[in-house]
């Protein structure tokens, strides 16, 4: 392929990513969203490969990359439950950052890389590597470290050491100092041991980082490793010279920070005192380990499956709040029996989904479309708040933290100030869980103990199927 050939490519492909982004803002296109992206994959890939700068000798090791890579790929995407992805997102973010790493340091020893530069170049090209690492080591410990919280391998509290600003703050001086010494060696051995101490410090910042943060922050902090990876995968186009990887990173990187900037704004926190930790860390109510057992806070009020069954059929607006636990149960489909069936009673159904709502940004949302529920009886969080005053029932089905009172009413709360459905605000409010148990935050739910709202426990699936039959008969 010759080398215009493949610019052209590389143009096409980058169209189709910007038309994968606009597709991807809202369900009804998101579909198309994805079929641009993987079309444009798809010929970025091929443009690489049979474009002017891989030699033939080259073949052998790509394919047979290729087909680990991919083998291990689509074993990943068999196997990986919905439930998981956030994980999978997280790990994928890591290899990433460890890609720019690689490729950095292999750049870095590569004499060829050098040869026929001129002084400033040479040190552009320096700048490359050493602010490329920098980002890929940051992002491949942090979302390492993300990937643990988010699987439940390494615990949801904030780790506070003392200091950690200073520490932060004293790591990013000698990144610098030791980036002025990397500028200023005369040879490659010599040049490796600031980019060694910058790679371990980067890695250490990145451990830091993350574990600083609370349970409620990860989807920040899920968004904004998104957006690093991002940058990570643009440093490694300007280190490999290669324009689509810098345009493709560029708008992983952009479009990840819009995000990050949205769910701080949904959370209702400011995104520099999520980086440098501390949010979900209120110092009031301890937060205990996510899913841990609260300390009861009242007495609860209990319903069956029939007499939930009796309570929407009595009411004229119903509003349902799906959760994480929707998600683990699989409860969407008879979710959507559900609502068809109170629709055709003439009861008004709506969803209330909360910006993060699961473990990824959208996550409701897929859920509910994959279960065909119309996508205009799904309202964000602040299209319907005020509706609640209104609401027969509001129906809240495997969601714990995005429907906590205390967000409001506990300024001491780890997680006061974010933005949650005000479901009590209902005539009857019914929580579908299996325990007591907390959510994601780890924080009790004091919207368990109000007077207005029963409790039906069990799995989000089992129960709906018992309150459809109920419904039914
Ligand atoms: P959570 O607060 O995590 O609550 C989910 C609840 O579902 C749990 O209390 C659990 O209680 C219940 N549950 C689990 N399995 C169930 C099943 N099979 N049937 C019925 N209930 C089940 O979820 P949420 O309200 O959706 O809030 C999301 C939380 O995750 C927030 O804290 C958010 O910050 C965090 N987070 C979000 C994201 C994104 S981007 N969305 C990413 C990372 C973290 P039982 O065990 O008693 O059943």
């Amino acid at each position: 392929m010759s080398e215009s050939l493949a610019t052209v490519s590389y143009i096409g492909a980058t169209i189709l990513f910007i038309l994968s982004l606009g597709g991807l803002s809202h369900p009804e296109t998101s579909r198309r969203g994805n079929l641009y992206g993987m079309i444009g994959m798809a010929l970025a890939v091929l443009a690489t490969i049979f474009g002017p700068r891989v030699t033939s000798g080259g073949y052998a090791w790509i394919i047979g990359s290729m087909v680990v890579g991919g083998s291990i790929g689509i074993y990943a995407a068999r196997v990986v439950k919905m439930t998981q992805m956030p994980e999978l997102v997280a790990l994928m973010h890591s290899l990433v950052g460890l890609a720019a790493c690689l490729v950095g340091f292999a750049n870095y020893i590569d004499p060829a890389a050098v040869a026929n530069l001129s002084h400033a170049e040479k040190a552009i090209h320096e700048i490359e590597i050493y602010v490329g690492i920098l980002i890929g080591a940051v992002t491949f410990s942090g979302s390492i470290i993300a990937f643990g919280k988010l699987s439940g391998k390494i615990g949801g509290k904030p780790l506070l050491l003392p200091g950690r600003h200073m520490m932060n703050l004293v790591g990013l001086l000698i990144v610098i100092y030791f980036g002025w010494h990397f500028m200023h060696t005369e040879s490659v051995s010599a040049g490796m041991v600031p980019l060694i101490v910058m790679t371990v410090i980067a890695l250490l910042f990145g451990i830091h980082m993350v574990m600083a943060i609370g349970g409620a922050d990860m989807p920040v902090v899920v968004s904004m490793l998104n957006s690093y990876s991002g940058w990570a995968a643009a440093a490694t186009g300007f280190m490999l010279n290669n324009d689509l990887l810098i345009v493709t990173g560029a708008l992983v990187g952009s479009s990840g920070a819009i995000l990050s900037y949205i769910m701080c704004r949904a959370m209702n926190r400011n995104f520099i005192s999520v980086i440098a930790g501390g949010f979900g860390t209120g110092g009031g109510t301890p937060a205990s380990a996510p899913g841990g057992e609260a300390q009861p806070a009242g007495e609860v009020t209990a319903v069956s499956a029939v007499e939930t069954a009796e309570l929407l059929r009595e009411a004229r607006n119903v509003i349902i709040v799906p959760g994480y636990g929707m998600a683990v149960a699989q409860a969407q489909h008879t979710v959507y029996e559900i609502t068809q069936y109170l629709r055709e009673q003439g009861i008004n159904v709506r969803f209330g989904i909360h910006p993060v709502a699961g473990r990824m940004p959208g996550h409701m949302n897929v859920l509910l479309a994959e279960a065909r529920v119309p996508y205009d009886i799904v309202m964000e969080m602040d299209e319907l708040n005020a509706d609640f005053p209104d609401t027969d029932v509001a129906m809240v089905i495997g969601a714990n933290d995005i429907v906590n009172p205390a967000a409001q009413e506990d300024p001491n709360s780890p997680i006061a100030g974010m933005p949650v459905l005000e479901v009590w605000k209902a005539k009857t409010s019914i929580v579908m869980k299996r325990s007591m148990a907390s959510g994601y935050a780890g924080v009790d739910n004091p919207l368990f103990y109000k007077e207005n709202n029963r409790m039906l426990f069990g799995d989000a699936k089992k129960m709906l199927e018992e309150v459809f039959v109920a419904l039914k008969s």
